[in-house]
């Protein structure tokens, strides 16, 4: 018996009642492991054209969060996780110090280096003996001491103070720095600045420590359990173990390992059946990444011939996955927002996504110009281009045509136009979804999910769906 595969475009969210009176509050939630949350259900795709730090960055502070890919050396992809850990911390653990015998020249040098607007004074055992901030050196002579210009007064918070006593004692005493003291010795410190930017992006998403969350993408040869423990090492948040077909003695073997190794979430893919989701589960997943081939860039289907409608896949992991408590990631083929609407009511938790992320200025690469207009690169991590990456920095840039001989491509190289901030496209994917949930007759993803119903559609209910007899303008 043949079974009949559906993508989005096949079906249809039946409208029912909704109790939404506006759209703005509708609750879109989501757990990208059972211990991530995520505020909106957006992951940025672990492409070498999609996600490094800038991107990771972005989409953490928007609510959800960016996957570093793997196609970089162990070194440059924990640099890109130190970056996203930097980028926005409430608690800066170890800040710049200075001796309290070091001259103002020395300081201002120090803090121009760093580009920082003040140090800890500290003595050699690390207790805090003052705090030099550019208010202190306004007026000073490059050759005073330090100690001269320190303000020795210090208002200081205990380790483990809570954010908000934090807030209230810089407002109390009217400070922008508030050191961090543990037994005594400096520990960290809480900047007015670092708080203020908390405030910027209500919905993002962060650790403990206050640093914005970030996810690493892992293979299953060569040096990953390496890369998996330096990542782990530079407090990754989730390991995204993937290839092209994650449901394969290898891949289940790999997440057993990883799982067995470190104590750190996996997320394994890509699978498209409820077996292939089964199996990863077993083997310790933490998360499942559904689809295999209908990325934009994928030729998977028409290399191999093998895949299933992303749809009819979405459903059949999803369904799977949820009866374990395990959240899935449908990943490839989101063209426009209902698609990711689709994709969730479908019972995915967070979709991945790649070329329409691939176009903003904060993925890798600059845009190019042609025809007078502007583009950025997007490749499959499965396409010529990328292999011929890969092999360049795995061999130091001495490999010869040989080593290409067997690559196969499953993916293409292409351009995408240029499309401005990833906050202005996630912007409008959220407000579709918010709509999408409306229509379904419920206030929040999760509700939506208990309640779909689904309709499937001709060709005829296709061409009826998209703009048709207007010339649009
Ligand atoms: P979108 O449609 O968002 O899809 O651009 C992104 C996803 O496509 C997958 N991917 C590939 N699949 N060959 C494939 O068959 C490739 O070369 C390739 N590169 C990426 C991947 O799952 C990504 O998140």
């Amino acid at each position: 018996m043949i079974r009949k595969g559906l993508t989005f475009d096949d079906v249809l969210i039946v409208p029912k009642r909704s109790p939404a009176r506006t759209r703005r509050t509708i609750d879109v939630s989501t757990q990208l492991t059972p211990s991530i949350s995520l505020n909106i259900p957006i992951v940025a795709s672990n492409m070498d054209t999609v996600c490094e730090s800038k991107m990771a960055i972005e989409m953490a502070r928007l609510g959800g969060i960016g996957i570093i890919h793997r196609f970089l050396s162990v070194e440059d992809q924990v640099a890109e996780i130190n970056k996203v850990k930097r980028a926005e911390s409430l608690l800066i653990e170890k800040p710049y110090t200075i001796p309290k015998e070091s001259t103002i020249d020395e300081a201002l040098a120090l803090m121009e280096q760093k580009r920082i607007s003040g140090l800890m004074v500290t003595d050699v055992d690390n207790n805090l003996e003052g705090i030099l901030t550019q208010r202190d050196v306004n007026f000073a002579n490059g050759t005073q001491k330090v100690s001269e210009r320190m303000t020795r007064k210090v208002i200081t918070g205990d380790r483990g103070i809570s954010t908000n006593d934090a807030i209230k004692l810089m407002d109390e005493h009217r400070v922008e720095k508030l050191p961090i003291i543990t037994n005594g010795k400096l520990f960290g410190l809480i900047t007015l600045q670092d708080v203020q930017k908390r405030e910027q992006n209500p919905l993002a998403v962060k650790d403990k420590k206050g640093r914005l969350k970030v996810g690493a993408a892992v293979g299953v040869k060569g040096d990953y359990l390496k890369r998996t423990q330096s990542l782990v090492e530079a407090e990754v948040d989730v390991i995204v173990m993937d290839i092209a077909h994650g449901h394969s003695d290898i891949a289940i073997d790999t997440v057993k390992k990883i799982k067995k190794e470190y104590e750190i979430e996996v997320i394994a893919g890509n699978v498209a059946t409820a077996q292939g989701t089964r199996d990863l589960i077993a083997a310790g997943a933490d998360g499942i990444k559904v689809g295999v081939g209908p990325g934009s860039i994928c030729i998977t289907r028409m290399v191999a011939g093998a895949g299933v409608p992303q749809f009819t896949a979405i459903m059949d992991s999803a369904s799977v996955a949820r009866d374990e408590g395990i959240p899935t990631i449908a990943d490839g083929g989101i063209r426009r927002s209902g698609d990711v609407s689709k994709a969730l009511l479908a019972g995915a938790d967070t979709v991945m996504i790649g070329s329409l992320l691939a176009g903003t200025e904060e993925s890798p690469g600059l845009p190019l110009l042609r025809n007078g207009k502007r583009y950025k690169v997007v490749r499959g991590m499965a396409s010529f281009g990328a292999s011929l990456g890969r092999e360049a920095r795995e061999k130091k840039g001495s490999f010869d045509e040989n080593d290409l001989e067997d690559v196969v491509p499953e993916g293409v190289e292409a351009l995408v136009p240029y499309k401005g901030s990833a906050k202005d496209v996630i912007h409008q994917l959220v407000g579709g979804l918010r709509s999408g949930i409306s229509y379904a007759g419920a206030l929040s993803l999760r509700e939506a999910r208990g309640n779909i119903e689904f309709i499937e559609i001709t060709h005829s209910g296709q061409m009826e769906s998209r703009s048709h007899d207007v010339e649009t303008v």
